[in-house]
């Protein structure tokens, strides 16, 4: 079995303002330990209004958390008001951008053309995309939730290259839209069934050494009293985490889910 590097994200959505975020990421940084940035990524998601604030704590106070963004525009630049570009992304130091967000191609209407030119553009600009796919509960209630999510896989990377060299680069992100903020969260059974498909369809898009060797988290509804068990599953690589990011002491927990308890 490849070694992977778990990635535990924050997405802290449209929450919390730049000063409430710098606040954030300090008490994070406080309750974390050393141990728990070893061997695993911390990120952080915050709007785009706090994104340099967050940039330039993460400077001076040296601290190992690494900055992502929710969200891009595919193009450099242009007339696209309101957007923001990966250029732009990239001089803040960011590191990890979400594309396909459900909420996005739920509320904008992203499809997975959209959301392919959004992680082609993260790819040009030496970012990772965390390519977020899931199925809706009609979906899965009507059986049809892993078509769904091997449609969005194929559709979203389409001809994006994945190679040995650069296979931590790209992550994926099943997040079952009928778990996101409502509480509910999948087994870990279950997660890691999708988990395990989703690595079985990267093999055949980018051969098995490869997908064995991406990262492949689970998000919706990751608590500190869930982690453990969704984390033991061996095609599970870590979270992205919504509601119980907001906590610092919440997503220190769930961060350092490793720590005996
Ligand atoms: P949640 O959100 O943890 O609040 O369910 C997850 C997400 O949307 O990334």
């Amino acid at each position: 079995m490849a070694e992977r590097t778990p990635i535990m994200a924050g997405n802290w959505k449209m929450h919390r303002d730049h000063l409430e975020a710098i606040q954030l990421v300090q008490k994070l940084a406080y309750h974390l330990e050393e141990q728990d940035y070893e061997g695993q990524d911390v990120v952080v998601c915050p709007s785009f209004v706090s994104l340099r604030s967050i940039q330039t704590l993460i400077q001076s106070d040296r601290l190992p958390i690494q900055l992502g963004a929710q969200n891009c525009h595919s193009e450099d630049e242009g007339a696209f008001t309101g957007e923001v570009s990966p250029p732009m992304l990239k001089r803040l130091d960011v590191a990890y951008v979400l594309a396909g967000h459900s909420e996005l191609r739920a509320l904008l209407d992203e499809t997975d053309e959209i959301v392919n030119a959004k992680v082609a553009a993260i790819r040009r600009h030496g970012m990772r995309p965390i390519l977020c796919v899931g199925e809706t509960k009609e979906e899965r209630e009507a059986g049809q939730a892993l078509e769904v999510v091997v449609s969005q896989l194929r559709g979203s990377l389409a001809g994006i290259e994945v190679t040995d060299d650069d296979a931590e680069e790209v992550v994926i992100a099943y997040e079952p839209v009928w778990a996101i903020g409502t509480g509910l969260t999948a087994t870990p059974e279950d997660a890691q069934e999708m988990c395990a498909a989703v690595r079985t369809e990267l093999a055949s898009l980018y051969g098995q050494a490869v997908a064995d060797l991406m990262r492949v988290q689970y998000g919706g509804s990751v608590k500190a009293g869930n982690v453990r068990s969704l984390m033991a599953q061996p095609d599970i690589d870590g979270a992205l985490v919504g509601g119980a990011s907001l906590s610092s002491e919440d997503f220190a927990l769930i961060v350092g889910h490793r720590r005996a308890s």
